[in-house]
């Protein structure tokens, strides 16, 4: 399957209550460490998109035991690295950079060659940013292509933990060196540019030794090998990189209000909240929670008719960095020249957004200047577009598709949208929600 999304009318206004699927990076982390806990893990709420089935099929090759149920699914882990498996064995991380880079921390004790392979858009991406650290514990990688997928990881019987800098504001590769710690000796120290936190938050919570000390710019990280790790139950709240998209539709749809249930709002994913506020949008949280150590809240949206130009600080990047689309195309329709800079990352993600970014709007008729790692975008807040707009070729980047879709239903025109089967791997429900709020 894949299809094409065809878009005449802009949605109507609505007031609705939604809930959007599992948070993708809190799944995904849920399956790798429940594959090296002891005993039997259960997760409601997992998402089921194709990244996570991914991760979850990696962890069957390598010898654990899934079971998958309506409502829940149940891993029986077999202790730090506890894999077994045998010989020639090919993980596939697909289109999930996440899975792909993480996975690799969990693997760097195998005593044979693991071939890892992902998909057209996962196979242009730089997997040095993780083989450069996890060489350093005694990891041994081969690559056909430099730094690309597809790659063989060698594992050593002797990993030390490492002294680690991460200065991207990465947590795939924060993550990757956290993982490769439970699998080393001593400790592994990292300094870490400031990112969403979720390993850190689980490793705490299944009482890991570690330490985190925050400062401004950078979380200085402290991890001992532990012994164990207890199998551990985990509710998945709602994603909030999948709200985003919601979040827009109802600032950019007149008269319409939506609550969205039970997102995870953990501090280090809300910049696109903090940036949308500032731009003018009417976001509010209710019922706020905690649970271990994730922040949980409803997200209660009102339309907006008086958006402004932001002049975004890069403080805010990495906790909005898979919002950046969508927020774009808040300041398409705002008063005034946003300004969005050093976001160069945003051209190493499952296509290259920043272009695509910029592309998508000028062909929506907004005028944007680009550089390598910003980009401004000169506001209409009147835009009304008129003519035919076709989106394909963007390496089925879900992202990009779901940003069109919101597109087409708040700013008019027609639009065709090629590759509807992208936002499975992060989204399977986003096109039925639409409907659902399209419906009287
Ligand atoms: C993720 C980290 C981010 C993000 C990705 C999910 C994670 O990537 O873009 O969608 O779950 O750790 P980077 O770490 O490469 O910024």
């Amino acid at each position: 399957m894949s299809g094409t999304l065809l878009i005449k009318n802009k949605i109507k206004k609505f007031n609705k209550e939604i809930k959007v699927t599992g948070d993708k990076s809190l799944s995904i982390r849920w399956v790798l460490l429940a594959s090296q806990a002891t005993g039997k893990s259960r997760a409601h709420n997992l998402l089921m998109s194709e990244d996570v089935l991914a991760a979850i099929d990696s962890i069957k090759k390598l010898g654990i035991k899934v079971k998958i149920y309506k409502n829940y699914c149940e891993i029986f882990g077999n202790g730090i690295n506890g894999f077994n498996f045998k010989k020639n064995l090919t993980i596939d991380a697909k289109n999930s950079g996440t899975l792909g880079r993480l996975i690799l921390g969990l693997l760097i004790r195998s005593p044979i060659k693991i071939k890892l392979v992902g998909d057209k858009s996962l196979s242009e991406r730089d997997f040095s940013r993780v083989t450069k650290p996890l060489q350093k514990f005694g990891a041994k990688f081969y690559y056909k292509k430099k730094n690309k997928l597809p790659l063989s990881i060698l594992g050593s019987n002797s990993t030390k933990g490492i002294n680690y800098l991460e200065s991207r504001g990465s947590a795939q590769c924060k993550s990757s060196v956290m993982l490769a710690a439970l699998n080393s000796t001593g400790t592994t120290s990292i300094k870490a540019r400031k990112s969403r936190n979720h390993t850190e938050l689980l490793f705490k919570y299944l009482k890991i030794d570690i330490k985190v000390k925050k400062t401004k710019k950078y979380d200085f990280i402290d991890i001992k090998q532990p012994k164990k790790i207890p199998s551990f139950n985990y509710q998945i709240p709602g994603d909030i990189s999948s709200s985003a998209f919601f979040i827009a539709l109802t600032t950019l749809t007149d008269e319409s209000k939506l609550l969205i249930k039970n997102v995870n709002i953990n501090s280090s994913r809300t910049g696109i909240i903090k940036i949308l506020k500032k731009m003018g949008a009417k976001i509010l949280l209710k019922n706020q929670k905690n649970y271990r150590g994730e922040r949980i809240s409803d997200i209660f949206i009102k339309s907006s008719k008086n958006l402004k130009a932001i002049n975004c600080s890069s403080e805010l990047n990495s906790s909005a960095i898979d919002e950046f689309l969508i927020i774009f195309l808040i300041a398409a329709k705002a008063k005034g020249v946003s300004y969005f800079k050093d976001i160069a990352e945003l051209n190493q993600k499952e296509s290259p957004r920043l272009d695509w970014g910029s592309k998508i709007l000028n062909m929506m008729g907004v005028r944007t200047e680009l550089t390598k790692d910003s980009i401004k975008i000169y506001g209409q807040p009147n835009l009304e577009i008129k003519k035919m707009i076709t989106i394909k070729n963007y390496l089925k980047d879900h992202r990009i598709f779901m940003m069109s879709t919101i597109a087409a239903l708040t700013c008019g025109g027609k639009w065709k949208i090629y590759d509807m089967d992208s936002i499975n791997t992060s989204f399977p429900t986003f096109l039925t929600i639409i409907k659902k709020i399209n419906k009287k």
